[in-house]
């Protein structure tokens, strides 16, 4: 027997289908469809607009555009809510919520009827909790990226989020500009809805959404304000529904040559580092290991071709002016697995085909001369950090990338609030700042505070850089000499909890090694002198959250929505 379509999926469980499918047709029909429209098919549509969430502010118009896609392919678009997460109203964290909106867009795809399901996600967290989800469902699904703000105008100097953000607040903290000047800077920064402007995680995440095959070819870059932006939208609407027809699964896309080609594209965008943690989530729900080692190999062989902030000069709409992911991807051609199957039914070499040759520009460089000649990110390792660490070298100091240093030691976010701007904290500009408990469980929910402030007193006497370390994240806009995502984390006990004020850490990028120079034994003595308490909480998310958050190096996820078996890893 044919597996049920359309309306017809998963029936609520009455006893009686027949009378389960009367039911669900007599409510709808409550709001005028007629059976006609009833026998397409279904097209879900995940609505994350949310009064908390400027950057899916557009999100209302694109339904609309993809609404009208879906019918003009004779489908029936149903859009339905799921969980917004916007990086600057959720406490603790972002990350925090990550898994949970995963989760909903999950079982909210699973329980209703839909033959396909278009994605509406931009900010950080959005678009990788939207894949995990979808990638556990199963069913054919597209995502649609709301697309970058527009860049603003400061006293005739261009600005947008976040870096300008940070690169400001540095200037006001170091006392360089007054209050009027912040106050007048904030009003530019964000100069339309749509998500940061610069090479940050949503950024990347809208390129890597691209280079595995799950948006319409050009989705990634088109500002969320243009008319590109809407068309692009009406096609995921159309091309859902010929994915529902073809059965043109998620399983079929995201494969680990898909998962190769997305890591080589965020080594070439210079792209956030926590495209990899969620990268890593992702592939973990189709049963695949991003395998890092592998990764930092691809790094030393992958330029930096986009010369976007915060690595770069440009912003997202300058990449789509330059021609978008079509010239980075043909720019990258001899590096990329062309046999990836994508969401039009083509693979990505076809696509790289019909995107036609290009056009000079100067946004995307060519292989020969790179922005930078390595991929933005290296993987550490060392007995600081067992389980690895990593850093964007692309955005870091050449001159401290080779560098030992003696701890000046944060125990945690609080701790860091407290001292970083007394002046009577001990630190000098050749120290390592060290912030522990920000993991995954420490914080809890790996928050973006492993881009630790410059210490005012620094900061005032011009210090721009500074060897900073932690078991949490950063954000993509954000740049400076900082290892991240040190594994495992301080609050279960890794190595970091041990790190005490004055020890000597060392740090060489070209060795890949994040060192602490301490015996094994003295560290093992500080271990049984001051054993680490792991955090719990007595109900609720948190209580789920902390029982089953995986580390970093598994993509932070819960360990319960991992594919039940790894079958692979990538590359291959
Ligand atoms: Fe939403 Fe930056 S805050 S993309």
């Amino acid at each position: 027997m044919d597996k049920p379509t359309g309306l017809k999926k998963g029936l609520t469980s009455y006893g009686d289908q027949g009378f389960s499918l009367f039911l669900r047709k007599a409510f709808i029909k409550g709001a005028g469809y007629t059976d006609s429209a009833l026998d397409r098919p279904v097209v879900g549509i995940a609505n994350t607009s949310s009064a908390y969430n400027p950057c899916h502010g557009n999100a209302p118009q694109l339904i609309e555009a993809v609404k009208r896609g879906v019918m003009l392919a004779g489908g029936l678009p149903m859009e339905f809510p799921t969980i917004s997460i916007h990086e600057s109203f959720a406490a603790p964290t972002s990350m925090y919520l990550r898994n949970l909106m995963s989760m909903d867009t999950e079982e909210m795809v699973r329980a209703q009827p839909m033959d396909a399901v278009v994605l509406i996600g931009g900010c950080d967290k959005t678009v990788p909790a939207q894949l995990m989800g979808a990638a556990s469902a199963g069913i054919p699904s597209i995502q649609l990226i709301t697309g970058s703000m527009l860049t603003g105008s400061h006293r005739s100097e261009r600005v947008g989020a976040c870096t300008d953000c940070r690169r400001y607040w540095g200037k006001f903290r170091a006392s360089e500009i007054d209050e009027d000047e912040v106050a007048d800077v904030n009003n530019q920064l964000v100069a339309s809805v749509g998500t940061c402007s610069v090479m940050g995680t949503a950024s990347t995440m809208a390129c890597i959404a691209e280079a595995l095959g799950m948006t319409m070819p050009g989705g990634a870059s088109p500002p969320a304000v243009t008319a590109d932006r809407i068309r692009i939208a009406e096609q995921t609407g159309t091309q859902a529904v010929q994915m529902a027809r073809d059965g043109l699964s998620i399983d079929k896309i995201l494969t680990p040559a898909a998962f190769e080609n997305a890591m080589r594209v965020l080594l070439a965008i210079g792209g956030s580092t926590n495209g990899i943690v969620h990268l890593t989530a992702i592939a973990g729900r189709m049963g695949l290991e991003i395998d890092l080692a592998a990764l930092d190999r691809m790094g030393r062989e992958t330029p930096v071709l986009l010369d976007l902030k915060p690595s770069g000069q440009h912003y997202m709409e300058d990449f789509h002016h330059a021609g978008g992911m079509a010239t980075l991807l043909r720019e990258l051609k001899p590096l990329l697995r062309l046999d990836a199957m994508t969401v039009t039914g083509r693979t990505l070499g076809e696509e790289i085909e019909r995107s036609g040759t290009g056009f000079q520009q100067d946004v995307v460089r060519p292989i020969t001369d790179p922005i930078y000649p390595q991929g933005g990110i290296a993987v550490l390792r060392g007995n600081l950090a067992p389980g690895g660490a990593i850093i964007k070298q692309s955005a870091a100091d050449p001159q401290l990338m080779e560098h030992e240093g003696r701890a000046v030691v944060f125990e945690n976010i609080e701790d860091l609030l407290t001292r970083i701007d007394s002046d009577d904290l001990d630190v000098t500009a050749l120290d390592v700042l060290v912030l522990k408990n920000i993991g995954p469980k420490g914080a809890p929910g790996m928050p973006e505070a492993g881009y630790i402030p410059i210490p005012r007193k620094l900061a005032r006497a011009g210090v721009k850089d500074i060897v900073r370390i932690s078991d949490g994240r950063m954000s993509g806009t954000a740049f400076g000499t900082i290892v991240l995502h040190v594994t495992p984390e301080s609050a279960i006990g890794g190595p970091l909890a041990h790190v005490r004020h004055g020890d000597r850490i060392r740090l060489s990028v070209r060795d890949r090694e994040i060192a602490l120079l301490v015996s094994d034994e003295e560290l093992a003595r500080r271990a049984e002198e001051a054993p680490v308490v792991v955090p719990t909480a007595e109900r609720g998310y948190r209580k789920l959250f902390l029982e089953t958050v995986t580390q970093a190096d598994k993509g932070v996820d819960f360990d319960f929505l991992q594919a039940p078996k790894m079958v692979g890893k990538v590359p291959e």
